[in-house]
């Protein structure tokens, strides 16, 4: 890290200040009091924060009278340029405490604000310090002793209690780890006894598998037997299954035909009760016609002869009736005009006169004789008549029979007729009555035809043999159902038993597995055996060994750097130091005798500090190659009771550090020969002024 410059607000003495960091060899010069201090302060605090429990607290770095401070630094580390900023900021209860602050990667010019131990714990990670263990840390020792020194605490290192001092440096040389890791190889010790128990007591839960799986291979091959000897059986019952159902079905095609036949059979009964029904029928329709015939026949029996003695026809005989009647009324008619004649005549005879003319009659015996004549004349009439009136009665008689014999003739006729249609009618009713006989007959023939396939002379014991079949089938079903659920049960057995091989053949793969887990717990066991024996006997006399080898090398290293450092600053031959190597205690030989720090004289105690601050310094750069500070020395009043001489002599020690930036804060003048840089510290009206003096 290279500090680049640094903005401060209201820090201590400081108003404000601005100061551009050269990367070189600086000197802060000013009297005492002119506020050099807060500077190096404020560098601190811009990169850790306030330190609740040391020079660091917001307390006494907010100048007094203000309520806000503030420190804006920048840096470059491997030549990337950061800046920070922290503010402090007072409440009205008087309690300081730090703001937000601001990171500004000049690089990618990204500013992010971050809370203030996020802020720390970025830093540290940018100075690869463990973040672990100054994230929440009140000092920061690997700063305080390799970067950064306040000027009270120089000569505190040398005299603190030696354990304390140990316990520092301890930790700044990063060898309390081995501690903690000692610490941490108990508890690993107790993980290890827990795992080892853990072991052994499932090697023991699994107890011997290797026994067991000779036993369970022998009920495997008896269950597969079985498995075997119940398919053979199985394969049995199926053929019989197969059997009994060709029975069955035989035995169905049976009832089939049967059922066909009895269907056949009662369609022959109905026909023949059909046909009887219609025979019954005929036959009353028979029974009628015959009595109607036979009455029919009676009454025609019973017609009257009646004896014709004319050969002529009715029609002959109404002519011969007409022509007589013809003849009578023509002779009737002649008659009455031959009457009136006579009535005439009789008259005029005896009046003697003519009616009409009123003549006398002359000739009366004309007269007389006439109606002598006519009168024999009308007896003649009147016997023709008479003869045609019994003529005509005897025709009319003879017509009257004639007709008579006609009806009676027609009566027969048609009677006779309807005697022989109803023969017919009987004759086709007979022929009907046979026919249906004989397919009455015929289907009765058939059905025996029918029952003596099956050798049964009886219906009814045709009709029950269905039953019989039925009763068959039923059985053989049964049997069949029988069969079935025997090679059902078998088959369950199969299945039981596949089963159970099944969960037998699991049990072994598990068996087999807890063979394998058992050997691999076994080397675990041995494995955690021999870890515990390496982490618990051995790990810790390595830890040790190491421990001492870093401690013994680093001090070995330390010596060398501190007694020539010394050596530099203070050229008195009798006056020897050195660091015991088991705890970095410095031991002052005065002339041979071991002194007591307190009373060496003020530049022999300034110098020792100097030498053993500067070899820490070395030592700790040298072991932590990675920490990004190792290009930076702030050294605060270092030679506080140095003579010109022992102040001239630091030069090769400060060429020896190589270090890029150093800051070194002085009261005095005395130090300008081998600074490259000087910044003047004067304080007016409590107020700090820094100016560069150019050289
Ligand atoms: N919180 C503070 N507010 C104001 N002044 C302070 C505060 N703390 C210390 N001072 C004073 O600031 C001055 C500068 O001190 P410092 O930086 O230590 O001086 P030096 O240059 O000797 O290192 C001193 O006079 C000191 O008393
Ligand atoms: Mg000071």
């Amino acid at each position: 890290m290279i500090l680049e410059s640094i903005e401060i607000t209201n820090i201590r003495s400081i108003r404000k200040q601005d100061i551009e960091f050269p990367s070189s060899t600086m000197l802060f010069f000013g009297d005492v009091g002119s506020g050099k201090s807060s500077v190096l302060k404020s560098i601190e605090f811009a990169l850790f924060g306030t330190l609740v429990h040391g020079d660091l607290s917001g307390d006494s770095l907010l100048r007094r009278g203000r309520n806000t401070a503030s420190v804006n630094l920048t840096f470059s580390i491997d030549g990337k340029k950061y800046s920070i900023k922290r503010s402090l900021s007072k409440d009205r209860k008087g309690r300081v405490s730090q703001k937000e602050c601001v990171f500004t990667d000049h690089d990618n010019g990204t500013r992010t604000t971050y809370a203030p131990t996020d802020m720390r714990r970025k830093i540290l990670s940018l100075l690869s310090y463990s973040v672990s263990r100054y994230e929440k840390a009140t000092k920061i020792p690997l700063f305080r002793y390799t970067v950064y020194t306040p000027q009270e605490q120089i000569k505190e290192i040398i005299q603190a209690d030696p354990d304390v001092r140990f316990e520092i440096l301890k930790e700044v040389f990063g060898i309390e780890k081995y501690e903690i890791t000692l610490r941490n190889i108990e508890i690993i010790k107790d993980y290890l006894n827990d795992k080892l128990r853990e072991y052994k007591i499932k090697i023991e839960q699994i107890g011997e598998p290797e026994e067991d799986i000779l036993q369970k291979e022998k009920v495997i091959e008896e269950t597969k037997q079985q498995i075997n000897n119940i398919g053979t059986e199985i394969k049995k019952k199926e053929n019989k299954i197969s059997s009994q159902e060709k029975i069955i079905e035989e035995i169905q095609k049976d009832l089939d035909i049967y059922s066909k036949k009895i269907v056949q059979i009662e369609n022959k009964e109905s026909n023949i009760n059909e046909y009887k029904a219609k025979q019954r029928k005929n036959k009353s329709s028979l029974n009628k016609i015959q009595k109607e015939i036979a009455g029919k026949e009676e009454e025609l029996k019973n017609l009257k002869e009646i004896k014709v003695k004319t050969e002529l026809s009715e029609d002959q005989l109404e002519n011969q009736l007409e022509k007589i009647q013809k003849l009578k009324s023509q002779k009737e008619k002649e008659i009455a005009v031959v009457k009136k004649i006579l009535a005439d005549v009789d008259k005029l005879l005896k009046e003697g006169k003519c009616s009409l003319c009123g003549q006398a009659i002359h000739e009366k015996d004309r007269f007389e004789k006439e109606f002598q004549d006519t009168t024999l004349k009308v007896g003649s009439f009147s016997n023709e008549i008479d003869d045609l009136t019994q003529k005509n009665n005897e025709q009319k008689k003879l017509l009257k029979i004639i007709r008579e014999f006609q009806k009676v003739k027609n009566k027969r006729d048609s009677l006779s007729s309807l005697i022989s249609e109803k023969r017919k009618r009987e004759a086709d009713l007979n022929t009907l009555i046979k026919e249906l006989f004989e397919k009455i007959n015929r289907n009765q023939e058939e059905i025996m035809a029918i029952l003596s396939e099956y050798k049964i002379t009886n219906l009814l014991k045709f009709k029950n043999f269905g039953e019989e079949i039925e009763v068959k089938l039923n059985a053989e079903k049964k049997s069949l159902n029988k069969l079935n659920s025997s090679k059902e049960s078998s088959g369950n057995e199969l299945s039981a038993q596949k089963k159970s091989l099944e969960y037998l053949q699991k049990e072994l793969v598990e068996l087999n597995s807890n063979i394998q887990l058992k050997n691999s717990l076994q080397d675990n066991l041995t494995y955690y055996s021999q870890l515990k024996n390496w982490v618990g006997e051995q790990f810790p006399i390595l830890i040790r060994d190491i421990e001492k080898k870093i401690l013994s090398s680093s001090a070995h290293h330390f010596n060398s750097y501190f007694k020539e450092w010394f050596h530099e600053l203070v050229e008195d031959e009798n006056i020897e130091v050195e660091i015991r190597t088991d705890d970095f205690q410095p031991i002052v030989y005065v002339n041979g005798y071991v002194s007591p720090f307190k009373d060496l004289s003020g530049g022999e105690k300034s110098a020792l500090s100097l030498a053993y601050r500067l070899a820490l310094n070395k030592i700790i750069n040298e072991r932590y190659q990675e920490v990004k500070t190792k290009d930076l020395l702030i050294l605060d009043e270092p030679t506080d009771g140095f003579s010109q001489q022992q102040i001239n002599r630091m030069q090769p020690i400060f060429e020896k550090l190589n270090t890029s930036q150093m800051i070194i804060i002085s009261h005095e003048r005395n130090l300008d020969s081998f600074v490259t840089d000087i910044f003047n510290f004067k304080k007016e009206n409590h107020i700090t002024r820094v100016t560069k003096e150019s050289i």
